[in-house]
C-alpha cells in the first residue's frame, strides 16, 4: 500500500493489524519526510501519542532519559492502558538514579566468564540443530530451530537446573500471546505468574544457599545499600527472558528469510567475501525486532520543532530509524557488507540493550553454523507474520536447506 497524507493519519499504529496488512516502509518514508514528529490522535478509550520517525530524533530521545522516562512503561500496549506494574522495580522500566545501580547488579549476569561459557554452549547447540535440520531438508526454521536457541541460552545464563527447563519453556510459550490474533490473554497471564513464582522460589533458595551462578549473584548483591526483595530478583530474572527470547528468535528467523530472499547476499557470507560480524549487524538492522519503544515526557520539551508536554507519551520507531535514508545509504537494500551500520535495533543511551553481546553471539553462532553446513537456502512455503505492534517478524518460516 502506498499511503497518501490521509493514509498517514488513518493508519492506527496502536493496532497490531496495521503491521500485518501494510507495507511499512512506504508509510514510514512518507512520515519521515512530511511529519517526522507526528501526533497520533487518541480516542475516547485511549490517549494520543507522539510518533518519532527520523533516526536523529529517535537517538536524541533514547539519550534524553532525564526528560523522557521509562518508569510508566516502555511499550505502547502498556502505556496506552495505564502504568507498568513493574515500574521502578524491573530494570527496563526504572529511571535514574536507581536504574544505574540496578543495571550494575544485572551486568554481573554478563561478566566475561559467564558470557564465555554461555557463548560456547550456544555455539554447540546451534551447530547441532542446524546439522539435524539440514539432514531433514525441508522444515519450519521458526519452530524447529529459532524457538530453541534463545531460551536455552537464557537458562544457561541463569543456571536453571535441567529438570526445571521443560516447565519454564512450556510456561513461556503460553505467556507469549503476541504470535497470534486469537491468543488467550488469561492463559498468557497465568503462565507469566507461573514464571514469576518459579523465579521467586529459585531466588529464595539461592539466597539461602548462594552458589557461583548469576541468580545467586543478583540475590546477594545490594542496590542503594539494600538487597533486592526475592520478588524483585524474580522480576529481573524474568526480564532477561522478556528481553532476550523473542527478540533473538525473530532476528534468527529474519536472517534465514533474508538469505532466502537475497541469495547473492547469502553467497557472499557463505563464500567468506564478507565477515560474519559485519553480516550480523545488517541482519540486526534488517530485522529490527522491536518495532518501537516508548517513553513518557516528564517536562515540556521541543522535539523536531514540535512542542511535547509533560505527561505526553512519546513513541520511538526503530523500524523507521533503521531505514532512514538520512542515516543509511540505500536503506531498503539488504547488504551484508554494509559498514558503518549504526542501527538502533538494541536501542541507544542508558537503556541500551543489556543482552546485546549475547544477542550478537547467538546470531554469530547461527551464521557460522549455516556457513559450515549449508550450501543453499530456499523458501518452501509462505512465512507467517507475527501479530503485534511491538515485535517485528515471523512466527513460521518453511525453508529447504541443501547441505554442503
Ligand atoms: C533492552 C533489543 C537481546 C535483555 C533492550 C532495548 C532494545 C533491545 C531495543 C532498549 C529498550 C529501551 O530503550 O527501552 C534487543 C534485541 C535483541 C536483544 C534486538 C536480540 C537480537 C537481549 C538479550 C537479553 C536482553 C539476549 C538478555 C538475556 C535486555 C534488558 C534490557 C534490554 C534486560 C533493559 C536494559 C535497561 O533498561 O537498562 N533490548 N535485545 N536483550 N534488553 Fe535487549
Amino acid at each position: 500500500m502506498s499511503p497518501s497524507t490521509a493514509g498517514i493519519t488513518s493508519l492506527d499504529l496502536a493496532d497490531p493489524k496495521t503491521f500485518v496488512h501494510n507495507d511499512p516502509h512506504a508509510f514510514w518514508a512518507e512520515l519521515r519526510d512530511r511529519d517526522p514528529v507526528f501526533w497520533h490522535q487518541g480516542d475516547e478509550n485511549r490517549p494520543g501519542f507522539w510518533v518519532v520517525s527520523r533516526y536523529a530524533d529517535v537517538v536524541a530521545c533514547y539519550t534524553d532519559a532525564a526528560r523522557l522516562s521509562s518508569a510508566r512503561g516502555t511499550v505502547l500496549d502498556v502505556l496506552l492502558r495505564g502504568d507498568d506494574s513493574a515500574g521502578g522495580r524491573m530494570l527496563a522500566v526504572t529511571d535514574r538514579p536507581r536504574h544505574r545501580s540496578l543495571r550494575n547488579v544485572m551486568l554481573r549476569a554478563f561478566s566475561p566468564r559467564v558470557l564465555g561459557d554461555v557463548t560456547e554452549q550456544v555455539e554447540r547447540r546451534t551447530r547441532e540443530l542446524i546439522k539435524q535440520v539440514t539432514q531433514t531438508g525441508t522444515f519450519d526454521f521458526a519452530t524447529e530451530v529459532a524457538e530453541h536457541i534463545p531460551m536455552g541460552t537464557i537458562c544457561d545464563l541463569l543456571s536453571i537446573p535441567p529438570a526445571d527447563r521443560p516447565d519454564l519453556l512450556g510456561w513461556n510459550k503460553k505467556a507469549l500471546s503476541s504470535d497470534e490474533a486469537d491468543a488467550d490473554p488469561y492463559a498468557a497471564l497465568e503462565a507469566r505468574n507461573e514464571i514469576l513464582l518459579y523465579f521467586t522460589d529459585l531466588a529464595a533458595q539461592r539466597r539461602a544457599r548462594p552458589g557461583d551462578d548469576v541468580v545467586s549473584m543478583i540475590t546477594t548483591a545490594t542496590v542503594d545499600g539494600e538487597q533486592l526483595s526475592v520478588e524483585d530478583v524474580a522480576l529481573n530474572c524474568y526480564s532477561l527472558i522478556i528481553g532476550g527470547d523473542e527478540s533473538s528468535r525473530v532476528s534468527a528467523i529474519c536472517a534465514v528469510k533474508a538469505f532466502a530472499d537475497f541469495p547473492g547476499q547469502w553467497r557472499a557470507v557463505r563464500d567468506g567475501d564478507v565477515g560474519i560480524d559485519t553480516a550480523v549487524e545488517e541482519v540486526l538492522r534488517w530485522a529490527t525486532p522491536a518495532l518501537h519503544f516508548a517513553r513518557t515526557a516528564t517536562a515540556d520539551l521541543e522535539l523536531g520543532g514540535r512542542r511535547v508536554r509533560a505527561g505526553d507519551i512519546v513513541s520511538l520507531w526503530n523500524i523507521s530509524a533503521n531505514f532512514d535514508e538520512r542515516q543509511f545509504d540505500t536503506p531498503l537494500e539488504f547488504r551484508v557488507a554494509r559498514d558503518p551500520n549504526r542501527h538502533v535495533s538494541f536501542g541507544h543511551g542508558p537503556h541500551f540493550c543489556l543482552g546485546a553481546h549475547l544477542g550478537r553471539a547467538e546470531l554469530r553462532a547461527l551464521l557460522t553454523a549455516l556457513v559450515d553446513t549449508v550450501s543453499d537456502i530456499e523458501l518452501a512455503g509462505p512465512p507467517q507474520r507475527i501479530y503485534s505492534n511491538f515485535l517485528n517478524g515471523h512466527s513460521s518460516l518453511p525453508v529447504t536447506f541443501t547441505g554442503r
